[in-house]
């Protein structure tokens, strides 16, 4: 009885949405139950939160009962948080450089990219997207006091959110809450926020972020009208940990013509978005590597994609992408040669 308590403030901010999740304290693993009712919806029901998180929540759930993720994990990852961590950290300790990397992860730039697109509705050049990925917010302390003042002197038309708001991939969520919150008072935009969930977050995150002003697409697609034109964002769950990225669902309602912008955490869904007719797919989720040597890069990606698809802007089959160095970090707080980012995108429709 006593071994699964609710979390008040998830349940509560949970309840509109006919949801609500119980937690194990000690193991952090959780317990979701939908409403019944919930099942028997009419089709704009079905599109609830709640509804569109159902295969998400089905995984979870099955991690938390079994204590296995799709993704085989090598040596270094199944012992990152009791052996590499702490190993890395006195190392980097006693080199002198842990103070240094501190540093640099609290030092976040803004990239600018302008893309130019043959496709582009007229109406939409010169449309700015405000890309911000990897926040892990509740594990880099001092990460909110470096971004509030750059967030609040933007005002972009769009914002876009490409997950992992929590530090760790598991445990409790409450840290996250009040953090996000702080940052999103400091965002503007002309039409609004999107955000998509990565593998760092629990389901429950993306409730709590739709209460705070988010529009969390969930294999699902939003419309952005201006002048009798429109441009469609598409975000899709967690294609990594979760494996729940659902493409086809995402765009059932957009039009082959249309203009299309793709929010993934990873960019692992490359190849099957170009072959959708993406225009243009925004991702994180690497970190850019996090640690990066002069001339050879970062050891490693993290990601099932060509390596120069882990880090900024590429191009795969005329469709445009860009992964960011996100403006968070995990494992350790701290960062090498790539700077934390948010990037803010230009549309460009070749008018000129
Ligand atoms: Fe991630």
């Amino acid at each position: 009885m006593e071994r699964f308590s609710f979390q008040e403030a998830a349940f509560s901010e949970c309840r509109n949405h006919e949801f609500s999740v119980a937690v194990d304290l000690k193991s952090g693993a959780r317990n979701y139950r939908l409403n019944p009712a919930m099942l028997l919806a009419d089709p704009i029901e079905q599109r609830s939160l709640a509804e569109r998180l159902k295969p998400r929540i089905a995984v979870e759930q099955f991690f938390a009962q079994t204590g296995r993720k799709f993704r085989k994990k090598n040596f270094v990852l199944r012992h990152e948080r009791t052996v590499v961590r702490p190993y890395l950290k006195f190392g980097l300790q006693i080199a002198g450089l842990y103070r240094r990397g501190i540093k640099n992860a609290l030092a976040p730039l803004i990239r600018h990219l302008r893309l130019e697109f043959p496709d582009l509705p007229a109406a939409f050049h010169g449309f700015q997207i405000l890309h911000i990925s990897d926040f892990h917010i509740d594990g880099c302390p001092g990460l909110l006091e470096a971004l509030a003042p750059m967030l609040s002197e933007l005002e972009p038309d769009v914002c876009v959110l490409t997950g992992d708001y929590r530090f760790e991939d598991e445990g409790p969520c409450e840290a996250v809450y009040p953090l996000m919150r702080s940052i999103l008072s400091n965002i503007s935009t002309k039409q609004g926020i999107f955000g998509i969930l990565g593998n760092h977050d629990a389901s429950e995150i993306a409730f709590s972020l739709e209460e705070m002003g988010v529009r969390m697409l969930v294999n699902e697609a939003a419309e952005i009208r201006k002048n009798h034109a429109s441009v469609w964002f598409i975000g899709v769950d967690d294609p990594f940990d979760y494996q729940c990225a659902d493409l086809d669902s995402a765009l059932a309602p957009v039009g082959t013509d249309d203009f299309k912008i793709l929010l993934a955490h990873t960019p692992e869904l490359y190849d099957d978005a170009s072959q959708r007719g993406i225009h243009l797919y925004l991702c994180g989720h690497t970190h850019a590597g996090q640690i990066r040597f002069p001339v050879i890069g970062s050891l490693r990606h993290n990601a099932d994609c060509p390596k120069n698809y882990s880090y900024g802007h590429w191009v795969h089959k005329g469709m445009h992408g860009y992964t960011s160095a996100g403006v968070g970090c995990s494992s350790l707080p701290i960062r090498y040669n790539c700077p934390p980012e948010i990037t803010l995108i230009e549309l460009r429709s070749q008018i000129e």
